[in-house]
């Protein structure tokens, strides 16, 4: 007999000794580790068998697969009798299953698709832009006078190298009409930057919604069908629009638009400081010197553009009274989506 079958012999009895002295299921699976896991007794011994010479090749090749089945066997044993009850680590068929807790969509995500699916449904094609931006497309190229207060480090995050956090979803506007021929019609979802001061409406960084439409003949009525058809599909066939003058630097005329209160429906209450209605966001006919920087000529082509402030449609929709809560991540929130 050679060494090789020597241990293995030794193997054997040894496993049958710690399968039967076994208190647990995982006494079986350190049996399995010690003589058959990938760094175990069995792989080792497979190794050593180069060394044994040709003519007892064949007579240890044999008792290493046997010694190796008897083992399995052992461990095999050893499991159904620790599945078969009485051991805390063994599975329990006859318990419930556990409900293993399942991800939602973050509400403001929630509101974001929905917004996209309404527009989609007008024909309005969803694109996106860079979040880090240039000088030039956030505010030059919207028409934005040098001395606007938007500029200001203030009120937008600058980069070392000029460049800044996109403080507007406006500057997708350009980017689509520098690399598009009109006519044109999307909608562009995504996250900007102010330097505000958190509070319960306002943050550092929040979600928009811009809107663009390019054609011939695009008049203001087109726009506020479009406003009021999605603030239809989003809180329903009894809400109203309201637009109000106001000025942006890259539409002209400029709006800003209120939905008629989606809570009391109009007639006053707390959310709607008992005006009746909820100031939305802004919109307007994009400026011709808007046209003019990407090459359009503003003779030929009008259009509308707007913007949605994604977290206010989303505390409206749900009552949520503090912007912040969307932020913080409490799963107590988080959970009532
Ligand atoms: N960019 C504006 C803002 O951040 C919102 C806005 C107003 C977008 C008018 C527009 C628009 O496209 O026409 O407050």
């Amino acid at each position: 007999m050679n060494p090789v079958i020597e241990k293995i012999n030794a193997a054997v009895k040894s496993a049958a000794e710690k399968c039967a002295a076994a208190a647990a299921a995982a006494d079986i699976e350190a049996v399995r580790i010690e003589f058959l896991g990938r760094n175990g007794l069995f792989p080792a011994l497979s190794r050593e068998m180069g060394s044994i010479p040709a003519e007892q090749r064949r007579e240890t090749g044999a008792a290493f697969n046997a010694g190796r089945q008897q083992i399995q066997q052992l461990i095999d044993e050893g499991v159904a009798r620790f599945a078969k009850g009485g051991d805390e680590s063994a599975i329990d068929t006859s318990l419930p299953g556990r409900r293993r807790p399942v991800g939602r969509k973050h509400p403001v995500m929630e509101i974001a698709d929905e917004c996209v699916a309404i527009f989609s449904r007008m024909g309005f094609v969803p694109v996106s832009g860079p979040e880090m931006e240039d000088i030039y497309h956030n505010f030059d190229a919207l028409n934005t006078p040098a001395d606007h207060p938007s500029r200001d480090e203030q009120d937008t995050f600058y980069f070392p190298d000029g460049r800044i956090l996109r403080s507007q979803t406006s500057p997708v506007q350009i980017r689509v009409m520098e690399t598009h021929e009109p006519p044109v019609r999307i909608v562009a979802p995504g996250r900007v930057f102010r330097r505000d001061t958190p509070d319960a409406t306002h943050g550092m960084n929040f979600h928009q919604i811009e809107g663009l439409y390019i054609d011939r003949d695009v008049s203001m009525a087109d726009l506020k069908s479009v406003l009021l058809t999605f603030a239809r599909e989003m809180y329903g066939e009894k809400i109203n629009i309201r637009l109000r003058p106001h000025f942006f630097p890259f539409t002209e005329p400029s709006v800003e638009y209120d939905f008629s209160c989606v809570v009391c429906g109009g007639k006053g209450c707390n959310v709607c400081k008992n005006s009746g209605y909820i100031e939305i966001a802004g919109a307007g006919m994009v400026d011709p010197a808007v046209l003019k920087n990407v090459g359009y000529d503003p003779e030929k082509w009008s259009g509308f553009a707007f913007g949605l402030g994604i977290e206010r449609l989303a505390m409206l929709r749900y009552r949520i009274p503090d912007l912040r809560y969307l932020y913080e991540n409490d799963v107590r929130f988080l959970e009532q989506f």
